[in-house]
């Protein structure tokens, strides 16, 4: 099957695309197409032509909650990384629309600059504002979800569907726009001071830094942790820290990272989450789910895939 011409003639298409370069930890084989809309029109247009034209398609923002087979996919992609206009919502007073491929670093620094304060704690977090909508991104102190208010959705025949949300509706990484095409979200924020707003943006990103690989190339943290517990406490105490299989490494720093040290096939990566799941289980009897998203075909080892 071909992907319709509509297509090829308004929007950016990328044929046979890599995709570990679209990915934060950087593994994985091809999709297909990779198509790119840069406005609102050409998402809805590649929703709907896709759906008509019977080709399945996957969302792709930042990447950095993913893991792509060596294989590659086999379905279409859409990454939405130029659609990342952030504007005033216009009715709500201090509140911000982000289009899905706007990055959270981005929407924290247009909220300092506007002098809005409510979204500091999503620094340092990799990743889209529809990546973070479709499973609630968020850190120590804040999730996406606490300041959502609507969120708009792509239908599959290409109708736009506004949704308000409160954060009653997301839970911890859960969200009920999962598997949804986000076209863009509001944020309800308050207006604050310059100066306490950039302190609060030290405070968290010095936090992270001190305790998380940053730089390194992962797809953030591995695991979801367990009620009450600490992923990464386990993993350590079952001395996994610094455990290697190819070129993907238990972080030496945080050990519910996984890291790229160089040249990793996704098998690396899946080998070695087997590894780490079986470590904890033997040290501690803790099933260990995971939290980042695997697309295409992984053999039968594949690990435990985490509750949504
Ligand atoms: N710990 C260890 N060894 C390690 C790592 C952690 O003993 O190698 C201990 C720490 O000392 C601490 C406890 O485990 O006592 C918890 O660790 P930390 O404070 O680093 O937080 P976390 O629960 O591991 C969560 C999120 C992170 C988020 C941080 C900070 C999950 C699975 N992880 O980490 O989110 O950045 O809090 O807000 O929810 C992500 O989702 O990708 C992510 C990185």
């Amino acid at each position: 099957m071909d992907l319709p011409d509509v297509l090829r003639d308004e929007l950016l298409v990328h044929e046979g695309a890599a995709l570990g370069p679209l990915t934060t930890l950087g593994v994985g084989g091809e999709a297909p197409w990779v198509v790119e809309p840069r406005r609102r029109e050409e998402l809805i247009l590649a929703v709907r032509e896709l759906h008509a034209a019977g080709l399945p398609f996957r969302m792709l923002g930042h990447g950095s909650n993913l893991v792509v087979s060596d294989a590659g996919v086999p379905e279409v992609v859409i990454h939405t990384r130029s659609m990342k206009n952030i504007y005033h919502h216009g009715e709500q007073e201090h509140a911000l629309r982000c289009e899905a491929g706007a990055t959270l670093a981005r929407l924290v620094s247009v909220a300092y600059d506007m002098r809005l304060s409510g979204v500091e704690g999503l620094i340092g977090i990799p990743g889209t504002v529809g990546g973070a909508v479709a499973g609630n991104a968020g850190g120590r102190e804040l999730a996406i979800g606490d300041v959502l208010t609507e969120v708009t959705l792509v239908e599959p025949d290409g109708a736009v569907r506004v949704v308000p949300c409160t954060a009653e509706d997301f839970g911890y990484r859960t969200s009920p726009f999962r598997g949804a095409v986000v076209l863009d979200g509001v944020v309800q924020l308050r207006p604050g001071e310059r100066d306490a707003i950039f302190a609060r943006m030290k405070d968290t990103l010095g936090a992270k830094s001190a305790t998380q690989p940053l730089s390194a190339a992962s797809a953030g943290c591995m695991f979801r942790n367990p009620p009450g517990g600490s992923s990464g406490r386990l993993i350590d105490e079952a001395g996994c820290k610094g455990l290697q299989v190819g070129g993907a490494q238990v972080s030496p720093r945080h050990a519910n990272f996984i890291v790229n040290a160089g040249a990793a096939a996704a098998d690396d990566v899946r080998r070695l989450v087997v590894e780490v799941q079986r470590a904890v289980r033997a040290a501690s009897g803790h099933d260990l789910p995971l939290e980042v998203e695997w697309w295409g075909p992984f053999d039968d080892r594949t690990p435990v895939v985490g509750a949504p």
